[in-house]
Parts: C-alpha cells; structure tokens; sequence
C-alpha cells in the first residue's frame, strides 16, 4: 500500500516538527479495513483528525465513506488534503443518524474523554446496521481498561487486539439495546448558571477552576447571577441598537451594544454568565469543536440568553471581521493533543488581537505556570495581572 501520508498536512491547526498528520493507528485501521472488504457506502470514520483514515481509503478505492470530525481545523486539514491528492467520494456529516445509517464497520481513532467515548458508542449502537462491527484504535500509552468498559456498556462483545507499532485496536461488535433517549447532553447547575455539555466538550457540565477565577475577576460568578433580572438591568448601561456581532467592524469607539467574543467557548460558561450579567451586551461564542458548539447552543438556551448569543462553529474565530469586538474573553487550551505545546493558545492570542477594536479588552485566564504575560503583550497590547492564584493567572489586555 503506498498512499503517500507524509503528504498530508495538519493546517490550518498548529504545525511544527514534533507534530504529525497521521499517526500508526491510521495505519491500522486503514489496513485493518481492507483487510474486511466492506463497501465504502457501509463505511464510517469518526475522529479522523487530518484525514488521513478517510483519504487513504479513498485512494485504495474504497468509494462513498461517510466521516465524522469534530475539529473545524480536521475539518478544513481533510478538505485541503483531498484537493491537494486530488481525492474525491467520501461525505462529511455530524456524529448523528446520516454518519451511521446502514454502517457495517465504524473506524474510530478513540477519543482522549471517556464521556466523548461513551457518546460515539451509543450513537453507534443506536444508529448503524445492527451487525455493525466497530474498530477503535490508539496510541497504547493513551490507552486505559476504562475504555474497555466504555465500550462494553453499548458492546456485548469487545475485545482488544495484540500491539502493534505502539498502538492498539478494539474491536466491538453486537450493539446491546439503546435506552430510549441518548445518555447525552448532561445539565448541572451552578449558582444561578446552568451548563449543557456533549461528551466532547472541556470540563463537561462542570464549571472548569480556571474558568471559575476568571467569572470571579469580572464579577460574573454566583452572586451576580443569582441576582434577578430587574437588578441585572438596574446596573447595566444604557442599551443601544443591536448590531450584527458577525459583521460590525469597529472605528475604535467603544460600542453602545458591546460585542463581547468567547474564544475557545467550550460549553459556554463565560458567554452565559457575561450575557446574563449584562443584558445590553451582544455576544459571539465560538469554538472549534462541534461537541462544544452544540453544548454552547444549549447552555445559552437553558439560560435564556440565545436571543443575544450567536454560536459558530469555527477555527479561532476566523470568520469573525477584524476590529469588531470590544471585549474577548478566553480560556486557552494548553495541551495539544497528547503533547503538551503552546501553539494553540498562540494562535487565539493572535485572533483576538485581529478582532478586538484598539482599546478592546482581552481578559484571559491561564495556567500560573505558563507565564503568558510578556506574549500577550507583544501580541495584544499592554497587559495587566489582575489575579494570581497558585494555579491560575488572570490578565486583563488593552489592544493597541
Ligand atoms: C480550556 S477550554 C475553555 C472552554 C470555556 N471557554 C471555559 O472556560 O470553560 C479551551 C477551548 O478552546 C477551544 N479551542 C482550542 N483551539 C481552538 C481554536 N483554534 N479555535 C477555536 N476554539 C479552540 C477548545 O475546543 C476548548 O473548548
């Protein structure tokens, strides 16, 4: 087989030497379902993180595949590196009934949260062929029995296969019963804030301790929210006209409707809490993840702010116009992958510059030990502390 994988890319998400575009477990799933022979039209992907699965099959003329990615940057990295191979026949959809109508084998690269294994699991049991075999595989030293069990709740047979190049495949077949309703979204309350989350989605339905610093710094935590509506409007400026929050490109004034972006929303704490506390503001919440964008639709609906919450389904922010933004609020990732790496904070320190006006605000929460402050600077503007915890900093950006 001579599909050329050192041709795929990664962009647009972070690329550097250490980080590649397909990995041995690729390999495996992709040798093991040639080795089975099924149509590529009874044929599902799901996790194929830059393509790689899908378009080796495709290549070996496996026609009509249906993948499922939950990265807007998977998304784009698979588009781009069909058109560059010149690849064509397979169709993209959500983790929902389309991706798995009629699927006879489920390749999946697993999932690090065991909650986002659970959802896929079920989602399979509850929508593919009823013989449905599915091949999960990873990187061993990411691998836990947990999985497993996982597995075995949707799975009367599951069985681990031998190591093979350090990565490993479960095989699962014979879906058990699916209870009537899907095991996901969760909702839990948090003082006055109630958070929706799919299994994909950071944190779950709990409030993140980074994320809880950052709503104290700004007076969003529990004692506002729990404040009633007729208070929230007694505190807030006046509102003006609503603006488009897509769209406004912003001359440096500050707005009468602040438009307030959540970068990197995951299941919409910040955007929640910000458009409960300040009813005049409009708000963007937007991610890359579609477990996220779908948790962050319901958590502003459970809250009864959709009305002023746009949710986008995007790779930092980028169809948003530069200089629209009065204020970004943002929790950056740290670890990349498995690898613990930097660049994916960098590339939202980098959109939020973009799309704040000058005098735009960013507030950012992170990790003490990550000592962001001198790049927010050079990237954003004049950066101030205004919290530091043992394990979080919070730091409030003045765009230049
Ligand atoms: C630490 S979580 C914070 C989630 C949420 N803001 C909170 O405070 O609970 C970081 C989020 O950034 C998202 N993310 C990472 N890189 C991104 C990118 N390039 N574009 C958009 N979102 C991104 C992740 O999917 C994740 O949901």
């Amino acid at each position: 087989m001579h599909f050329p994988y050192s041709r795929l890319r990664r962009w647009p998400d972070v690329e550097a030497d250490n980080l590649q575009a397909h990995d041995a477990t690729d390999l495996l799933l992709v040798e093991r379902a040639l080795s089975l022979g099924v149509d590529g039209r009874e044929i599902a992907v799901i996790g194929d993180e830059y393509g790689a699965i899908t378009l080796a099959l495709t290549d070996a003329g496996v026609d009509g595949i249906h993948v499922h990615q939950d990265l807007a940057t998977g998304r784009r990295a698979l588009a781009r590196n069909a058109d560059d191979l010149n690849l064509s026949g397979f169709s993209s959809h959500e983790l929902d009934a389309t991706l798995l109508d009629g699927a006879r084998l489920v390749l999946l690269q697993l999932p690090k949260a065991l909650a986002e294994l659970e959802e896929i699991a079920d989602a399979v049991a509850r929508w593919a062929a009823p013989d449905v075999v599915l091949v999960a595989g990873g990187r061993v030293k990411h691998m836990t029995i947990a999985q497993n069990e996982v597995l075995g709740r949707s799975f009367a047979q599951v069985q681990a296969q031998r190591a093979e190049r350090k990565s490993r495949l479960i095989i699962a077949s014979e879906p058990r019963p699916v209870p009537a309703g899907p095991p996901f979204p969760v909702a839990a309350q948090h003082d006055g804030l109630t958070l929706v989350a799919h299994g994909g989605a950071f944190a779950g339905a709990k409030l993140d301790i980074g994320t809880r610093v950052l709503l104290e710094v700004l007076g969003l935590d529990g004692s506002q929210l729990s404040m009633d509506a007729s208070d929230r409007a007694r505190i807030a400026p006046e509102t003006g006209a609503p603006t488009d929050p897509c769209c406004a490109v912003n001359d440096g004034e500050p707005s009468p409707t602040p438009i307030v972006v959540d970068l990197g929303c995951g299941t919409g704490a910040l955007a929640a809490s910000y458009a409960l506390v300040h009813p005049e503001a409009r708000l963007i919440a937007t991610d890359r993840s579609a477990a996220a964008v779908a948790s962050a639709r319901a958590t502003v609906a459970a809250n009864g702010v959709a009305d002023r919450v746009t949710v986008m389904h995007d790779d930092a922010g980028s169809a948003l116009a530069d200089a629209g933004a009065d204020v970004v609020l943002l929790n950056p990732p740290f670890h990349l992958g498995s690898s613990v790496h930097t660049g994916a904070a960098t590339r939202l320190f980098e959109a939020a510059a973009r799309i704040l006006r000058p005098g735009g605000e960013l507030f950012t929460v992170f990790n003490s030990s990550l000592g962001y402050r001198a790049e927010l600077t050079r990237l954003v503007g004049v950066t101030e502390q205004l919290e530091r915890t043992p394990k979080f900093t919070v730091t409030r950006s003045v765009r230049r």
